[in-house]
């Protein structure tokens, strides 16, 4: 039978790795797939966790399960830093945390949850959005769509959105990036959050809000104001939260599905559905990366360090940003890419076409995603003005 199976082509985003590692050019830069970087371009372990890891190796006493919501822990320190301290909704009992992998995990554990227990409603996403969204979406039987987010002159579509999402059917999952949007790294302002409020109440829209990178745009609570806002003033939404990128624990597959739902009643027959997602995927969660966010978010000593260690990634980015605009000024294209400093996050949609993206690679040995869309962390000092001069080749 597998003689009929056609091959496909690998996924473009983690393709780039092998293309990257396979490249001898000795100037080779990697925009490619988002992982932070330091300014000697590795993905460094943050000290935090290596602390937890250490006291976990020395305490932990069990391998068994951990159940299919995951780590009671995980999940008693994840809410407050998704949802604020001081929710009302955590203080109502509304939310509940179910332990994933990676935010992948919890993106399939909400489209399986929508595909069986909302049948008929299909999804919203933004054009452009992670190519993985549709791949989950479409894998899990949901119907997918989009509505505008960037533009032709490469800038967010504020208008063109909220537009499309007054003509959503009412009842059907819309798919909001809570920061640092990815791929375009154009993110919403506070007075934007609540006109997509408005209208999410308006159409009696279930907001699914993507949370892979808290704490990457502007601080862990200026990036979840979008998220706040919603859950604070609407009686259900869907969130999904990822630890990979803000501990650094990309491969140890850490992230959550949040349900937020009327009453605790209601919270409590949604938990239960989750949990039978999770078992028919994957039974039980990975425990390890959880109890690394427990450890150093239960201690405020490690919880201190770890802050400062994500301040630390946050303003080295945000400085790159700045600085990239900077280098190309000798090209006089500073005014034309001055947006890359307004962008939030790891990413940056430099409005590059896929062509001008295959001379980078071809001719400079720099990787980026077709779409234009450049990992930020990925640049450094030493290969700024390299990077701004073949930008400037291509241009
Ligand atoms: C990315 O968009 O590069 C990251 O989210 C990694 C991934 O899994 O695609």
């Amino acid at each position: 039978m597998f003689e009929q199976i056609q091959r496909v082509p690998g996924d473009a985003i983690l393709g780039l790795i092998e293309a990257f590692n396979k490249d001898t050019n000795p100037n080779k830069v990697d925009l490619g797939v988002g992982v932070y970087r330091d300014a000697e371009g590795t993905t460094p372990i943050m000290r935090a966790v290596k602390e937890a890891e250490a006291l976990l190796l020395k305490n932990e006493t069990t391998k068994s399960y951990i159940g299919s919501h995951g780590d009671p822990r995980y999940a008693k320190v994840v809410l407050p830093m998704v949802l604020g301290e001081d929710s009302p909704v955590l203080a109502a009992g509304r939310a509940s945390l179910t332990q994933s992998p990676g935010g992948t995990g919890a993106l399939r554990l909400a489209a399986d949850f929508i595909h069986t227990q909302l049948p008929g409603k299909g999804i919203w996403v933004s054009d452009p959005t992670w190519p993985n969204h549709l791949g989950i979406f479409e894998a899990a039987g949901v119907t997918l769509r989009k509505y505008p987010y960037v533009d032709a002159e490469n800038r967010l579509d504020f208008p063109g959105m909220l537009a499309a999402l007054k003509e959503i059917p009412e009842g059907d999952v819309v798919l909001l990036h809570a920061c640092c949007h990815n791929p375009s790294g154009f993110d919403l302002n506070a007075d934007q959050w609540q006109q997509v409020l408005e209208v999410v109440k308006d159409r009696k829209l279930l907001p699914l809000i993507d949370f892979a990178y808290q704490g990457f745009g502007d601080g862990l609570d200026e990036d979840a104001y979008g998220v706040r806002l919603l859950a604070e003033n609407l009686d259900e939404a869907l969130i999904t939260s990822s630890c990979s990128k803000n501990f650094g624990l990309y491969r140890e597959r850490t992230g959550a599905l949040i349900a937020i739902a009327g009453d605790n009643e209601q919270m409590e027959n949604v938990r239960s559905q989750i949990a039978i997602v999770a078992r028919e995927n994957y039974s039980n969660p990975p425990a390890h990366g959880g109890a690394i966010v427990a450890e150093i978010l239960e201690s405020a000593e490690l919880a201190k360090q770890w802050r400062e260690e994500l301040t630390e990634m946050r303003n080295r980015i945000n400085g790159l940003r700045r600085d990239f605009v900077e280098a190309l000024k000798p090209f006089e294209l500073d005014e034309k890419y001055a947006f890359i400093a307004e962008q939030r996050g790891m990413f940056s949609y430099t409005g590059l076409s896929p062509e001008q993206v295959d001379r980078l690679r071809e001719e400079f040995g720099i990787y980026m995603v077709r779409s234009g869309r450049a990992n930020v962390a990925g640049l450094a000092s030493e290969n700024l003005p390299y990077v701004a001069k073949a930008i400037a080749a291509v241009n």
